[in-house]
């Protein structure tokens, strides 16, 4: 396995191996940062030189959360410095150093590294995320600033789609046919704590709880998987091979089916 960035970071080849592939929680937590030295971490500067979509993460009058796309660095650097986390999606177009990483990941794992989506989030002190948990492997590298990490395992192995019950949207209803309502609330008893600082890396798995609040202005690069879990991946290209034929392109009326599953 060569990835010398990663190794950089995670400081052996036996801990990057433990991230990858036992699909457990990892943190290494790191002093120095040298390698970051060299990067322009101004956020000015970094929303200046991206070109790629702005989410801003903010809270509705029922104090719900929710983001929204901003096509205006001004708004962003405006709504950052009111304490709205600001995510800026792509980031790898403009930050050699995410580039660099997302390749690496995705030789790791055998597949494109477009599969691996580089978000750089940036919020001012204090500020944070609420308990919610994503579908894919999520990587993070804290760049500048410290922020408190809270994780805790899922009671769903593998969720098909992302939750937050401090969101303003439901969970949604293909959740239901797999879960029970304690799903949905955090394990707060298994709930484990880390201070992330310049050059830390977090890797958490699947599905797993977690939720962030900024020590200082914080700066982190995020990379998440977006391979999809192998049901969707079937599904689709199930559908893709029966598309081709007129029959499966007809209405799924009871009469349709049964001339088609029973033909003369
Ligand atoms: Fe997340």
């Amino acid at each position: 396995m060569t990835s010398p960035l990663l190794k950089q970071i995670t400081s052996s080849a036996k801990e990057l191996e433990r991230i990858f592939f036992e699909n457990a929680p990892f943190v290494h937590i790191s002093d120095t940062a040298a390698f970051l030295e060299h990067l322009s971490l101004d956020i000015d500067h970094l929303l200046q030189n991206h070109n790629g979509e702005i989410y801003l993460h903010e809270i509705d009058e029922l104090e719900k959360y929710f983001s929204r796309s901003c096509n205006s660095s001004i708004e962003a650097k405006n709504a950052y410095l009111l304490g709205t986390p600001i995510a800026l999606k792509g980031i790898q177009e403009s930050l050699i150093f995410a580039r660099v990483l997302q390749e690496e990941i995705g030789q790791i794992y055998q597949v494109s590294a477009d599969l691996f989506e580089c978000v750089l989030f940036a919020e001012v002190q204090d500020i944070g995320l609420p308990f919610h948990w994503d579908v894919g492997e999520v990587i993070v590298i804290q760049l500048k600033g410290s922020k408190l990490w809270s994780i805790a395992p899922n009671k769903i192995a593998y969720p098909t789609k992302p939750f937050a019950p401090s969101s303003s949207q439901l969970p949604l209803p293909e959740l239901n046919l797999y879960t029970t309502p304690e799903s949905f609330c955090v394990p707060v008893d298994e709930v484990e704590q880390f201070v992330l600082t310049p050059g830390s890396l977090l890797y958490l798995p699947r599905g797993y709880w977690h939720k962030t609040l900024s020590v200082d202005a914080s700066i982190s690069l995020t990379i998440a998987s977006i391979v999809p879990p192998l049901v969707d991946f079937f599904s689709d290209r199930i559908r893709e091979h029966l598309i081709r034929l007129e029959k499966w392109r007809q209405p799924a009326y009871p009469a349709t089916l049964s001339r088609l599953l029973n033909p003369e």
